[in-house]
């Protein structure tokens, strides 16, 4: 019998895209692309990939078109709201937060008007593309205002007279700042997200999902993670042990010939930055050596 086939939908072109390709590729996958440059498809593990609007993600995986998808939380939370006011319980589930992705969703307001808390929001037309997480924050913090769909192009709305302020994605800020706006208060922090269908998979599927989201969680630690190795006088142990970030139990190895040093061998969990090899330098090691992590399977 045929292995039945995993589609993963991604993001067609935007801030996930590269993310979420290399994130497989580092868990395995090899693929060769369609003509149409919108499916991938898997050389070396039973599934595709569809590249695909980030906005039609979260309908894709609801309707079992897709297994899996990778969107950012401010697609879903809009979805979420979405389906939810239509009577759908049974939801697509969020099964594993990713570390690419962040932004934020922000009021942006234009520079020369005054922002000072949500009751300034009172009686203002909002221009956004996530009405349902606007509406649900006007709602919780108590103020009436006017919520604007916009569909892309949000920036331009209140130059334009048809909105007062926008709430809009900000990851740098280059995008307010060029449109004259600054922001305000943050409704929602974002990050990629990896979400799986409500509906139940077949056995030989689900086989595969738990093995890519093993290899998934592999892939997230192995890029906080390095290997570090370093001399230390012997009587500086414990001083060099609570430096290691993140790390557990440290192999100590004798050295040749030293009764008074020893070489010391962690992974460290977490990143090492130049300040703690010179605290390190400063408690007596010497010889300190970082090295990249290349795979990791607890
Ligand atoms: C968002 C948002 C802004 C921009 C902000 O769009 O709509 O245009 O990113 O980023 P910045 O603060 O770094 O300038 P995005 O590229 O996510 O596209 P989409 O919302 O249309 O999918
Ligand atoms: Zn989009």
């Amino acid at each position: 019998m045929e292995q039945p086939r995993i589609k993963i939908a991604v993001q067609k072109s935007g801030r996930l895209t590269d993310h979420s390709m290399e994130l497989l590729t580092r868990c395995g996958l090899s693929y060769s692309r369609g003509r149409d440059q919108l499916i991938c498809y898997g050389e070396n593990m039973p599934m595709d990939v569809l590249l695909v609007r980030d906005d039609d993600i979260p309908g894709l995986v609801q309707e079992d078109v897709c297994d899996l998808g990778i969107v950012g939380m401010n697609v879903l939370e809009e979805a979420r709201l979405d389906l939810q006011s239509q009577g759908v319980n049974n939801l697509f589930n969020q099964i594993r937060l990713l570390d690419f992705g962040h932004c934020r969703l922000s009021f942006g307001v234009p520079v020369d008007e005054a922002y000072e808390g949500p009751q300034s929001l009172t009686g203002k037309r909002i221009a956004t593309s996530y009405p349902r997480i606007v509406g649900k924050y006007l709602e919780r913090h108590g103020v009436p205002g006017t919520v604007v769909t916009f569909s892309g192009a949000v920036e331009l709305a209140p130059r334009l007279g048809k909105a007062d302020l926008i709430c809009d994605l900000v990851s740098t800020g280059a995008t307010l700042k060029a449109h004259s706006l600054y922001e305000a208060d943050t409704v929602l922090e974002s990050r990629a997200a990896i979400i799986q269908t409500p509906l139940d998979v077949c056995p030989e599927k689900e086989a595969w999902i738990q093995r890519l989201l093993q290899r998934i969680g592999g892939v997230l630690q192995v890029r906080e993670s390095k290997y570090i190795m370093l001399h230390a006088p012997r009587n500086a142990l414990g001083e060099v042990r609570e430096l290691l970030p993140g790390s557990e139990a440290p192999t100590i190895i004798p050295l040749e010939g030293r009764d008074d040093k020893v070489a010391v061998h962690a992974v460290c969990r977490e990143n090492i930055f130049w300040e703690t090899l010179e605290d390190l330098k400063e408690a007596g090691a010497s010889a300190i050596l970082v090295i990249p992590v290349e795979k990791m399977l607890a």
